[in-house]
C-alpha cells in the first residue's frame, strides 16, 4: 500500500460486544484495557477502537496481530510504522461509531474527532443560556473563536459551530500527542474560512481551516466534513488534522473520502493471519 491514507468508519450495535471482545483474546493486554470500562457502550466504543487499530497495521503493514499496541506519555496510541488516530462516539439510535484514519509512517502526526450534529443540551434552560455559559468559560473557546462563532445567524449554527472548534481543537490536542490533560485547548486558536460543512451539504470536504499553538503557525493540514452514518440516519461533523514539525517540506498526505467497513471483514482481515 502507498502512503495514501486509510479512512474508514465501524458500527456496532450492543450485541456485537461480546463477539467483538473475544476477537481480542490474541491479547490480554488489550482485554484488560477495554474491561477498564464497565459501561457497556462505551465498553464497545473502546473496543471498535483497538479493533481499528489492528485492522490498520494488517492492512497498512501486513503486521502479524500479536503484537500489542503501546500508548505515548498522554495515552496517544503508538502502533509502530503507522501515523494514525481514531476516535469514537455514540449516534442517536442504538449503535457505536469508531472513526480511524491511518497511513504508513510519513513523518506526521493524526489525529481525528466527531462530534453530534445538532447536539441535543441537556441545559435546564435555553440554548441561548447555554451559549453564554460556554462563553463565560475561558477554556471553552478563544476571543477569536467566539466571534466567528457569534457571528452565525442561528442560536442552532452557533452551537454547531462551538462544536466544530471544539472537535477541530481535539484533533490537534490528539496530533501533538498531548490530550487535554498536557495542552490547555485555549493555546490552540482556530482560523475557519468556510460555512460549517453542515450548511454546505452533499459531499463537501473542507482543507482550508487553520490554527495557531501560542500564537505560532504550524505545518498542518485540517480535513472537515461531514458523515452520515448507516441506516441510523445521524450525521456527524469530522475533524482531521496531519501535523508536521515547521521545517518538514513534505507534503500531507491527500484527502481520501472515509468509507463504512464491515465488522465482518474487519474481523476477517484481523484474524487472516492466526499468530
Ligand atoms: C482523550 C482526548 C485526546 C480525546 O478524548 P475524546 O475526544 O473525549 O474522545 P474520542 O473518542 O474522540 O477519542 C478517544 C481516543 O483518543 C485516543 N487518545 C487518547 N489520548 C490521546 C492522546 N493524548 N493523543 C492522541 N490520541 C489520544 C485514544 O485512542 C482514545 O480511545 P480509547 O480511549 O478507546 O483508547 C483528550 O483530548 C481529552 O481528554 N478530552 C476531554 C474533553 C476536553 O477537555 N476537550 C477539550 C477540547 S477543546
Amino acid at each position: 500500500m502507498s502512503n495514501s491514507l486509510l479512512r474508514f468508519y465501524l458500527l456496532a450495535q450492543k450485541s456485537m460486544r461480546p463477539v467483538l471482545l473475544s476477537s481480542l483474546s490474541f491479547s490480554k493486554q488489550e482485554q484488560q484495557y477495554c474491561a477498564e470500562i464497565s459501561e457497556e457502550n462505551a465498553q464497545l466504543r473502546r473496543i471498535l477502537g483497538r479493533l481499528s487499530l489492528y485492522y490498520s497495521r494488517k492492512v497498512i503493514l501486513g503486521s502479524r496481530k500479536s503484537e500489542s499496541v503501546k500508548f505515548g506519555e498522554n495515552g496517544k496510541p503508538i502502533v509502530d510504522g503507522l501515523n494514525i488516530s481514531i476516535s469514537h462516539a455514540a449516534t442517536l439510535g442504538e449503535m457505536q461509531l469508531c472513526v480511524c484514519t491511518a497511513s504508513k509512517d510519513i513523518g506526521a502526526e493524526y489525529g481525528i474527532d466527531v462530534a453530534l450534529r445538532d447536539k441535543p443540551i441537556s441545559w435546564k434552560s435555553s440554548p441561548e443560556a447555554f451559549i453564554s455559559k460556554l462563553r463565560m468559560n475561558k477554556s471553552m473557546g478563544t476571543p477569536n473563536e467566539w466571534d466567528q462563532i457569534m457571528a452565525k445567524n442561528t442560536v442552532r449554527e452557533q452551537l454547531n459551530e462551538f462544536y466544530r472548534f471544539w472537535a477541530v481543537k481535539e484533533s490537534v490536542l490528539k496530533a501533538t500527542g498531548a490530550g487535554a490533560s498536557a495542552m490547555r485547548p485555549s493555546r490552540i486558536d482556530i482560523f475557519t474560512e468556510m460555512e460549517h460543512p453542515f450548511e454546505l451539504g452533499g459531499d463537501v470536504h473542507l482543507e482550508d481551516t487553520s490554527f495557531l499553538i501560542d500564537g505560532e503557525a504550524q505545518n498542518a493540514r485540517v480535513f472537515e466534513e461531514c458523515l452520515t452514518v448507516g441506516n441510523c440516519n445521524t450525521s456527524f461533523y469530522l475533524a482531521e488534522t496531519s501535523l508536521r514539525k515547521n521545517d518538514d517540506p513534505r507534503a500531507h498526505p491527500e484527502y481520501s473520502p472515509i468509507s463504512h467497513l464491515s465488522l465482518q471483514n474487519l474481523l476477517d482481515e484481523i484474524h487472516s493471519d492466526a499468530d
